[in-house]
């Protein structure tokens, strides 16, 4: 007797080509300006130039291969009432041969141009270069500028046409313990990913070839919010570069200090609210955009177009909601971190709620006082 094994349905083989080809042609969207493909910058082009030769390679190689393998699976199929053993053979030394040198030289030519690209990526950038160090925080990225002597966040403007040379780090003083967990700088369309490791210091050379903007991020796991962790870079005509400098160089727009020395306090009751009722202070500057924070530098945060390591578009509504609530727009591992009188520093990570589990004894923010504090960051161009 015989038992007919079930076969399986016709249409779910097409259905799971079909399915995974648009899944994956939707990765390819013109729009998403994270494409390698679309190189915007000499280093990007040179990834571009060496990974196009050693695609079409590939994909000569596998139509081969795949067309061996279908001529041979139906040449020599099973077929009712036809059983003979193939030949019997002992190896073939022209195939061993063959088939051990072929890979050898493709690899071999492979490898030319991609040494010559991976050391020629790796050199220092040499002419008009602009100096700029990355640090990677849990989940933003701080951008110095030590020459112009000014800190900001999340966007990294830079003068297009022009050599930047990204030192990339994972320590800093304003972190609990000096160095963060390893994340990675990527923005595809103008180098390659390049990790950022706590302990040590790489670089990688950007440069765009023409003013735009262009996304990046982290491409290497860092915790909770690493998905969330995203950046961009905007690059400016050289004049319109050196302005943007000056006013990042000048203080803030609405002074958050009064008086000097012992007699120095917050200008207004939102500078209060800001410094005393719930110290915001403790991890962000306000009122000196040389320093760096725990926070982002918020000195001129209104001069940026997103917030939120990139995340929010910056409006007023946005805002407000982040000051309120954080951890509601983005996950942090703020709930609870601040309980029972424990040192926050090293605990909690990322901007803390102030308006949910908010430590005991400790003011609860109200809606109309995120606002006020929204309002006030607003106005810091
Ligand atoms: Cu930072 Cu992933």
């Amino acid at each position: 007797m015989t038992q007919q094994t079930p076969r399986p349905r016709r249409w779910v083989g097409p259905a799971v080509v079909l399915g995974s080809t648009l899944l994956l042609a939707a990765c390819s969207a013109e729009n998403n300006r994270q494409n390698s493909l679309k190189p915007e910058g000499p280093a990007a082009e040179k990834i571009d130039n060496l990974f196009i030769p050693v695609f079409w390679i590939s994909v000569v190689v596998g139509v081969l291969v795949l067309t061996a393998v279908l001529v041979f699976a139906l040449r020599f199929r099973y077929r009712a009432g036809r059983n003979e053993n193939p030949k019997q053979i002992h190896g073939s030394t022209p195939l061993e041969i063959g088939w051990t040198i072929v890979p050898a030289l493709i690899l071999a030519v492979v490898a030319v141009p991609t040494v010559i690209t991976i050391f020629d990526l790796a050199k220092e950038p040499s002419g008009n270069v602009l100096n700029v160090t990355a640090v990677g925080k849990q989940w933003w990225w701080e951008f110095k500028y030590p020459r112009q002597d000014v800190v900001t966040a999340n966007e990294l403007v830079i003068p297009a046409g022009r050599p930047v040379k990204v030192s990339l780090t994972a320590c800093d003083e304003s972190l609990p313990d000096k160095c963060n967990v390893i994340h990675s700088f990527w923005v595809p369309q103008l180098a390659g990913k390049r990790d950022v490791v706590p302990g040590r210091t790489n670089f990688t050379t950007i440069e765009a070839d023409k003013p735009g903007t262009y996304l990046g991020q982290c491409a290497e796991y860092c915790g909770l919010s690493h998905a969330n962790m995203r950046m961009r870079v905007i690059a400016m005509e050289p004049s319109e570069f050196d302005q943007w400098v000056d006013e990042q160089q000048a203080g803030p727009a609405v002074p958050f200090q009064v008086g000097t020395g012992a007699d120095q306090r917050p200008a207004g009751p939102t500078q209060e609210l800001i410094a005393t009722k719930y110290q915001c202070t403790n991890c962000h500057s306000l009122s000196d955009s040389t320093v760096s924070s725990y926070g982002p530098n918020l000195t001129h945060l209104a001069s940026r177009t997103t917030f939120a390591s990139g995340y929010y578009e910056l409006t007023p509504e946005r805002l407000t909601e982040w000051v309120y609530n954080a951890p509601g727009l983005i996950p942090m591992e703020s709930a609870h971190c601040r309980d029972e009188g424990e040192p926050a520093i090293g605990r909690c990570v990322g901007m803390p709620s102030f308006s949910r589990d908010t430590p005991p004894g400790q003011p609860t923010m109200t809606r109309q006082e995120a606002e006020q504090i929204s309002d006030y960051l607003l106005q810091l161009t």
